[in-house]
């Protein structure tokens, strides 16, 4: 199986997560082919990895070799384990990958019991295109070259908050490939309230991990939480 997104970067992911609770162990929820799970640990950092795809995360573990990391085959909205974890982030949207919003709740208050104290949670995710909500869905050439073509194909329920996409993958000289992905979207504003029922409270939103300002113009947001420290009684 070919690694994720072979293409992106993860440097400044990496760099913006090793400053959150780095002398503790960081759980990655989704990890993949551990795009950014590897580089953070090779910053003596141990990292655990929930990966719901058995060959992933098998995937995954080979390429750890000697690293400290530690894949968990499981559902981001079930997992467990004793250890408790100064940073647990999701990137590139993984969490929208939870079909539905109360499992998205389950998934938030699974992180908030895993957290140890001081603890930070961070979300990376797209912030919904109004104009694609509008159209319904699209099309969308994302690469190409002589020989090869990467296309999107996506439709948008907004009733349930889905978007089914299929990334097409044709190349001259491969069979084309097809990855179908279901995700539920959700605003910033109601992940906010979503994580407040998880006990988590956001501490900071940036509109990319070079930390620049959150604005209108983001299409992305990366979202710090913090556990609730304070009651309201009013
Ligand atoms: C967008 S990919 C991101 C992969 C990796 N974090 C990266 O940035 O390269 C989302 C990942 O989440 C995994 N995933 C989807 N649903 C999941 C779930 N419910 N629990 C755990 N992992 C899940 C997918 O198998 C996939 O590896």
């Amino acid at each position: 199986m070919p690694e994720l997104y072979p293409d992106r970067d993860p440097s400044l992911i990496v760099e913006f997560l090793s400053a959150i609770g780095s002398d503790q162990p960081a759980l990655e929820l989704g990890a993949g082919t551990g795009r950014v799970a590897l580089p953070l640990s090779r910053q003596s950092r141990r990292v655990v990895c929930v990966e719901i795809s058995s060959g992933l995360a098998d995937q995954l573990e080979q390429a750890g070799g000697d690293l400290d990391v530690h894949v968990l085959r499981a559902d981001m909205a079930a997992y467990n384990t004793e250890e408790r974890f100064g940073l647990i982030y999701a990137v590139r949207s993984s969490f929208f990958h939870i079909g539905t919003q109360d499992r998205q709740v389950e998934a938030l208050r699974r992180a908030r019991a895993h957290l140890a104290p001081g603890g930070r949670l961070v979300l990376d995710c797209f912030v919904p295109d109004l104009q694609l909500l509008q159209r319904g869905g699209e099309v969308t050439l994302n690469d190409s070259s002589d020989d090869a073509a990467d296309l999107r194909a996506c439709s948008v329920d907004t009733v349930t908050q889905r978007i089914t996409y299929r990334e097409i993958q044709l190349s001259g000289l491969a069979a084309p490939r097809v990855l179908p992905v279901e995700q539920r979207y959700c605003w910033p504003a109601e992940l906010d309230v979503m994580a407040r029922l998880a006990g988590l409270e956001l501490e900071d939103r940036y509109g990319d991990f070079m930390h620049a300002p959150f604005t209108n113009a983001s299409r992305q947001h990366v979202s710090v939480y913090r556990p609730v420290t304070s009651v309201d009684r009013s």
